[in-house]
């Protein structure tokens, strides 16, 4: 009988053997009607042998089922070599790839990052800029004037303002934001992107920035010594003032940057004694260096949300 259930392999035999075993007229029930007719010793093996019996129907109902269901998950095996659906992945607008980038070089070298208002008032977009009512400066700049006197920032200036106000000196920071100007063609968009840096401190010359910038811009492109090229220029709220340029490539100088030491004038509308504290600050195209390090040609393209574009462009 025992070595009969271990052969048995489906469910369906099983049951007609339960059945003829321990059903209402099954071998073991006509046996187990007729015990009282047994002495001591044949009653406890009888027992035991219907204890056995129960249990060896259980663990082998067990193995069949088990078993049944390893062959269905068999069939149903997933089959690795058919293609794959097709990805429709989201990727990062390079001009934040270029924005982790940047600001974790600056970061390296201690400058903490800024934010401020895109709708400024006239003291933090201008005048605090040694840039007062009137000043032919003003002109550099196509400003959008809200009825009310404010401006769209016209430059990430500002926020160095309100970072001076707010934390005082010493200050090693950098500003990061969107500047509107009114203009646009292929290489200037009516809002585009800025960042600025700026370090106040005692003892803070024109060679700490030049060697900011250099190592700044060399780590930026991958290039071990940038070559630059340092020129006066001028910009109200630093003296001096300069414009770096960019050896592109071994060939074309590209300019890329404004700086200067900040004016003395910036720094008292700060509340910030320039006989004590100087320092330099420097400001510079987020989209137009995005631009230079992916090879993009045109501003237009970083707004227009077009993913083929960004597909394309390998990002
Ligand atoms: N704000 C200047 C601009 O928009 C750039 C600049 C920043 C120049 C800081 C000098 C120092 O053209």
């Amino acid at each position: 009988m025992q070595e009969q259930i271990k052969n048995i392999n489906n469910l369906d035999e099983l049951q007609a053997l339960y059945t003829a075993t321990f059903g209402k007229n099954g071998t073991m029930t006509v046996r187990l009607k007729e015990m009282k007719n047994l002495d001591n010793d044949a009653r406890a093996a009888l027992n035991r042998e219907n204890q056995t019996l129960r249990e060896l129907f259980k663990v082998r109902q067990t193995e069949i089922e088990n078993a049944v269901l390893m062959a269905g998950l068999e069939k149903q095996k997933l089959d690795v070599s058919l293609n794959p659906m097709p990805e429709n992945r989201g990727t990062l607008h390079p001009l934040t790839q270029s924005l982790t980038e940047i600001a974790s070089i600056l970061e390296s070298f201690g400058y903490t990052m800024h934010t401020g208002p895109e709708i400024e008032d006239d003291w933090h977009n201008f005048t605090a800029l040694n840039t007062p009512a009137h000043h032919p400066a003003r002109d550099m700049q196509d400003t959008f004037f809200l009825p009310n006197g404010n401006v769209l920032r016209t430059q990430t200036s500002a926020i160095q303002i309100r970072a001076m106000e707010s934390d005082g000196v010493p200050i090693k920071m950098f500003g990061i934001g969107s500047t509107y100007r009114k203009e646009m063609d292929a290489t200037h968009s009516p809002m585009f992107h800025q960042i600025e840096g700026l370090y106040i401190d005692k003892n803070i010359t024109m060679s700490d920035l030049i060697a900011d910038i250099r190592a700044f811009l060399s780590r930026f492109f991958g290039i071990d010594n940038v070559e630059l090229r340092i020129r006066p220029s001028y910009f109200p709220f630093t003296d001096p003032s300069i414009e770096v340029d960019l050896k592109w490539r071994g060939s074309k100088w590209l300019e890329i940057m404004g700086a200067g030491m900040v004016h003395p004038n910036v720094l008292r509308n700060c509340g910030i004694d320039p006989n004590v504290y100087q320092g330099f600050a420097f400001g510079f195209g987020w989209d137009r260096l995005a631009m230079l390090k992916y090879n993009l040609p045109d501003i237009r393209q970083f707004y227009d949300s077009d993913v083929r574009w960004l597909k394309n462009s390998g990002f």
